[in-house]
């Protein structure tokens, strides 16, 4: 039984396991393999998801667990109940493992301190988005075949993004050259990167846009949306200057035309759709390997 709290501490061979175990089970035409039935999983969500949410309960159901799914909105942290003696309170009731999203930062570490049973991050304030960052990486390992010696830039709102910073410290530990491209104030500290200009950026195997979180912004962090996308937005124009062989990327939900072009979103070379298509049997290894 092991959590997965980040992508930080997990090491090379640990993350191509669960890309194969992926792999498995896309190749499985069986649409309920029920190999952990008997088992309990709660999906905990204490900040909205669509993605995330639902491709966990179905890789859960595909699996044959029985899923509980928790919505801070209707629940009784309305009332003000904190979000430990919220996990606390389903663990009590015999889950074998919890998936979590999370607002705050530094709470998911605390939790795993104190609750016996599995975590699994499905995104956690700004910090880590493991579980997009391995279907970002199994995508990118179905296009080249090899990691190693890619080049992905990650384009935008870096300063809010889990999803870069998971996908930084995993992609660095097979090879690939990683670099972001942001505005300066949306640039992101202590990080082992290089920032490049958008026209740089272009030049890449892999170019993956992040949405800009206005939800997370103070006032005035972007001008407009027309200016935003003038200077960082993968547009109609920009988009005939990047390689033939490369991929655009984007976790979503999409700003659309403002980091990326309506028409863009299912150009042939973008990745967008089958990104989330790979979120099931990702999310499948990583609820197997939490279960045991
Ligand atoms: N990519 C992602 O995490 O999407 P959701 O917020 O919809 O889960």
């Amino acid at each position: 039984q092991r959590s997965l709290l980040g992508l930080k501490e997990l090491d090379k061979e640990e993350i191509q396991s669960i890309l194969d175990r992926a792999a498995f089970w896309e190749a499985n035409s069986n649409k309920i393999e029920p190999v952990q039935q008997g088992k309990f999983v709660a999906n905990m969500f204490f900040e909205n998801s669509t993605r995330t949410r639902f491709s966990f309960e179905v890789a859960e159901k595909r699996l044959g667990t029985e899923v509980l799914n928790f919505s801070a909105a209707v629940s009784s942290v309305q009332k003000g109940e904190s979000i430990y003696d919220t996990v606390r309170t389903l663990e009590s009731m015999g889950i074998d493992a919890g998936v979590i999203r999370l607002k705050p930062i530094g709470v998911l570490a605390e939790l795993a301190g104190k609750i016996k049973v599995p975590l699994i991050n499905a995104g956690d304030g700004n910090n880590e988005h493991p579980t997009q960052a391995l279907l970002d990486i199994y995508t990118m390992r179905k296009q080249f075949g090899e990691l190693k010696g890619l080049t992905v830039s990650i384009v935008g709102d870096v300063m809010h993004s889990r999803v870069a910073r998971s996908n930084l410290y995993a992609l660095q530990k097979f090879g690939v050259n990683v670099r972001f491209c942001a505005p300066d104030n949306m640039r992101a500290d202590g990080l082992n990167v290089d920032y490049v200009s958008i026209d740089e950026a272009l030049q890449s195997d892999v170019i993956m846009m992040l949405r800009v979180q206005l939800e997370r912004h103070e006032n005035g962090m972007i001008k407009s949306a027309e200016d935003y996308r003038a200077q960082y937005g993968l547009t109609t124009e920009r988009a005939k200057r990047i390689a033939p062989h490369a991929i655009i990327m984007h976790p979503a939900p999409i700003n659309r035309n403002v980091e990326i072009d309506d028409e863009l979103v299912e150009h042939p070379q973008s990745r967008i759709f089958p990104q989330m298509q790979n979120g099931v049997p990702i999310r499948m290894a990583v609820i197997e390997r939490a279960l045991g």
